[in-house]
């Protein structure tokens, strides 16, 4: 069976050898294993701190976690009581066991999560959320279907206003990685120590950014497609509607987040797809999507050396 459910997760298979595992707690991937054509074991290409609690405690330290409707601390006036980067990635998501493609491409499942007692306590705004995760030989995607199911009938009409995310730890030496092509735009240095300077916008003068010293950057209007490569390996990363990328790696500030193993900031970069720059504005009844592709370079001559 191309998909397998356990009690708190699905793992999904495809022929070519390739895995991929994600909690319902969340909707976290917390593994996505892929071979390349050099090396045919499939290897792991998320990373998951091996102190990660992967019962629901708390949202997971790896992977790919969903971050929704909020980046970072609120600064809408609607989500005033929700916690950094919102519920989406700390809520238990439905699986109906629709198994949405099956055959030679991938294999691919539907998420869900609707607002539930808990979320209503905290958010008054009315959404459907659809989050489908696709395997293929040597590609993971992950598509984020946003609805606002208020109605126009509601008066005043109201309109849906939120930010999305896809968090995701690629598993990389953080000391060789680079991201490339980030050259010529605006970021957000959010490792400033003020206020002010955080709000300023600086440019990117670096062709590959790194992350050998603590990095937490959100890029506006970036290209939407990104390469991440180190020494013998690579990831892509293609982003549709998510006109922002976050690049995060603690360095050694990592020792105080509580849930991060010992030097685990050496073993990921977070290259981050989103919309988090300002909020995507639903109208009653209207869709939006995100969607990233993340693919496995085979191609040495695109690797950093
Ligand atoms: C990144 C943010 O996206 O997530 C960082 O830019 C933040 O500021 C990091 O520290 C991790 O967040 P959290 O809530 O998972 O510890």
């Amino acid at each position: 069976m191309p998909v397998h459910q356990l009690q708190d997760r699905l793992i999904l298979t495809h022929p070519k050898g390739a895995s991929a595992e994600i909690l319902f707690y969340g909707a976290t991937v917390v593994s996505w294993k892929s071979a390349t054509s050099r090396d045919p074991h499939p290897t792991e290409r998320l990373f998951v701190s091996s102190k990660a609690l992967l019962d629901g405690s708390k949202p997971v330290r790896g992977g790919i976690p969903v971050v929704f409707p909020c980046f970072g601390a609120p600064t809408h006036p609607d989500h005033s009581k929700l916690s950094q980067h919102g519920f989406a990635r700390s809520e238990v998501w439905s699986w109906y066991g629709a198994t949405v493609m099956d055959n030679e491409a991938g294999v691919s499942v539907r998420l869900t999560l609707a607002p539930t007692d808990r979320i209503k306590a905290v958010y008054s705004s009315l959404f459907h959320l659809n989050y489908v995760v696709t395997l293929a030989e040597h590609q993971l995607s992950t598509d984020l279907h946003v609805e606002n199911t208020s109605t126009s009938k509601d008066f005043p009409p109201k309109p849906l206003e939120f930010q999305a995310l896809l968090h995701n730890y690629i598993r990389a030496p953080s000391d060789q990685v680079l991201v490339v092509p980030l050259k010529g735009l605006h970021y957000y240095d959010k490792t400033e120590p003020t206020e002010q300077a955080r709000a300023t916008p600086k440019v990117e003068t670096r062709a590959g950014v790194d992350v050998r010293t603590y990095t937490d950057s959100v890029y506006e209007n970036a290209p939407g497609k990104y390469e991440v490569t180190w020494p013998g390996g690579g990831i892509e990363i293609k982003a549709t509607h998510f006109k922002d990328v976050v690049i995060w790696n603690p360095q050694e500030e990592g020792h105080k987040i509580g849930d991060m193993e010992d030097g685990g900031w050496e073993k990921y970069i977070c290259v981050e797809p989103g919309y988090v720059r300002g909020f995507i504005q639903l109208e009653p009844g209207k869709k939006w999507v995100g969607q990233q592709v993340i693919s496995v370079i085979q191609d040495e001559r695109r690797m950093n050396t």
